[in-house]
C-alpha cells in the first residue's frame, strides 16, 4: 500500500466521472473525494469528551452522484460487489447490510432530519484501505454527505456535516462511534494534525513537517483480520459512560489527571479503574504531545506515543498479538516510539522514526512476522493531507 498516486483528485474525479456515464449513462452533478485519517495519538478519548490528535491521509476515497428526480436511490462502489436498489423512504436502521449501509445511513438520517432530499445514483471509489482502521467509513459517510448537500443545496457546514455522517454510523450502522475520524476527515489541512476537542469540536491545526528533528512517521498495516471490533467497541464505550456516571461528571474528560488516584479509589472494580487510567493518561499524553510539537520537539513525543500503546494494550484491552509484534519489533529496531492507531482489535501500528530509518524497522516488523506465521504486513509513509474536497472546483 504505498498512497502515492492517491492524491492526483483531478485526475481521479475525471476517472470516476466517466466511470460514472458508463454505469448510469448521464453525467454526474457532484464530485467529492474525502480522505482516509490516522490518529497520532489520543484513542478512545472522544466518546469520552476529550482529545485527539489525528491527520488526513493522501488515500482518497472519491463519490460521483447525480438526483434521479423520484425517491429511488442508487449506490455502487467500483471495490465492492453488490448494488444498493431502494428508495429514500424505505430506507430504516437494519434494512441495508455490508458497505452500502453507511450511504444509505446518511440519506436516512438527512431524511429523517427533515431535509428535501430525494432519490440519486451514486458511485463509490476508494483507495482508502477497509479495515485497517484508517476510517474508511467516516471517508465514505462524509463524502456521501457532502455531495448529497450539494446536489440538493442543503449548505451544511463541517460540524453539521460531520454529525450527520456519525450517526449514520450510530444510529443506521450501529456502531457507536464518536467524532474524530469524521472531523478528522472532513477539515484536515496540508502538514497539520488536528487537536480535536471532542466537546466543543473545536479543531486546532498543529504544524507536523516531514522531516521536523531528524526524524519521520512510518505506518505498518499488520492487516490482522480485525475481531468483534463493533461489539468490543460498544463495550468500551459504555463502560466509559457508566464509570463517568459512578464518579458523578459528565464524562471521563472531567477527571484530572491530578484527581486520578482518588477517582479510581472511587470505583467499585479493577476493570473499570483500568479503563478510566487509560481516558484520563491519554487526554493527558495528547495535550503533552501537542505542547512538545509546537516547540518542534517531534523526537520527545517518541515515549508518549509508546506509552499510549502500553496503556491501550493492558488498561484498555484493544491490540492484538499482530499489533504488539508490530511496536516490538520496531521499538527494538530503533524506533522513537510505535502505537496501535484507531480503534483497535487490529489495524495499523503507527511509529516515530529516525530519518532514513524506516526501510530497516519496516523490515524488521517482516521478519518477527515471518517468524510468527503472520500474514506479511505492508507499510508505507503517511503525509499530512487535506480534507474533504469537491473535485468540481
Ligand atoms: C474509531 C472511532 C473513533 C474513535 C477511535 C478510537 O476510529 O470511529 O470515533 O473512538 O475508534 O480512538
Amino acid at each position: 500500500m504505498t498512497g502515492d498516486d492517491d492524491n492526483d483528485a483531478g485526475g481521479r474525479g475525471a476517472v470516476l466521472a466517466a466511470d460514472f456515464r458508463s454505469v448510469f449513462g448521464r453525467e454526474p452533478e457532484a464530485l467529492w473525494a474525502a480522505p482516509g485519517r490516522i490518529n497520532l495519538i489520543g484513542e478512545h478519548t472522544d466518546y469520552n469528551d476529550g482529545f485527539a490528535l489525528p491527520f488526513a491521509l493522501p488515500h482518497l476515497l472519491t463519490v460521483a452522484a447525480a438526483p434521479t428526480g423520484d425517491d429511488t436511490l442508487t449506490i455502487r462502489s467500483r471495490q465492492a460487489d453488490g448494488t444498493l436498489d431502494t428508495t429514500a423512504p424505505e430506507l430504516a436502521p437494519g434494512t441495508v447490510r455490508g458497505w452500502a449501509a453507511y450511504p444509505a445511513g446518511v440519506v436516512w438520517d438527512l431524511v429523517r432530519a427533515g431535509h428535501p432530499v430525494g432519490g440519486m445514483e451514486i458511485l463509490v471509489d476508494s483507495a482508502v484501505p477497509l479495515g485497517a482502521g484508517l476510517s474508511s467509513s467516516a471517508a465514505l459517510t462524509c463524502a456521501v454527505t457532502r455531495a448529497t448537500s450539494d446536489l440538493y443545496g442543503l449548505d451544511l457546514d463541517p460540524h453539521a456535516t460531520a454529525r450527520t455522517a456519525q450517526r449514520a454510523e450510530n444510529d443506521f450502522v450501529g456502531m457507536p462511534c464518536g467524532i474524530m475520524d469524521q472531523l478528522a476527515v472532513l477539515l484536515g489541512i496540508d502538514q497539520h494534525a488536528l487537536l480535536v476537542d471532542a466537546r466543543s469540536l473545536e479543531t486546532t491545526p498543529v504544524p507536523l513537517a516531514p522531516g521536523e528533528d531528524d526524524t519521520e512517521f512510518l505506518v505498518i498495516d499488520t492487516r490482522a483480520p480485525h475481531r468483534l471490533v463493533t461489539d468490543e467497541y460498544a463495550e468500551r464505550r459504555w463502560t466509559c459512560e457508566w464509570a463517568a456516571v459512578l464518579l458523578g461528571v459528565p464524562a471521563l474528560r472531567d477527571v484530572d489527571p491530578t484527581d486520578l488516584p482518588g477517582a479510581l479509589a472511587a470505583l467499585p472494580e479493577n476493570r473499570l479503574r483500568r479503563r478510566v487510567r487509560h481516558v484520563v493518561t491519554e487526554n493527558a499524553r495528547v495535550l503533552e504531545t501537542v505542547h512538545l510539537l509546537r516547540q518542534g520537539r517531534t523526537r520527545a513525543i517518541g515515549p508518549l506515543l509508546t506509552a499510549s500503546h502500553v496503556s491501550l494494550r493492558d488498561d484498555f484491552e484493544v491490540s492484538v498479538p499482530e499489533v504488539d509484534t508490530a511496536v516490538d519489533a520496531l521499538l527494538t529496531a530503533g524506533a522513537l516510539g510505535a502505537r496501535i492507531t484507531g480503534g483497535g482489535f487490529g489495524g495499523c501500528v503507527i511509529s516515530l522514526v529516525e530519518s532514513g530509518t524506516a526501510p530497516r524497522c519496516t523490515a524488521a516488523v517482516r521478519d518477527a512476522f515471518a517468524r510468527r506465521a503472520f500474514t506479511p504486513p505492508t507499510s508505507f509513509t503517511p503525509t499530512p493531507s487535506p480534507g474533504a474536497r469537491s473535485l468540481r472546483e
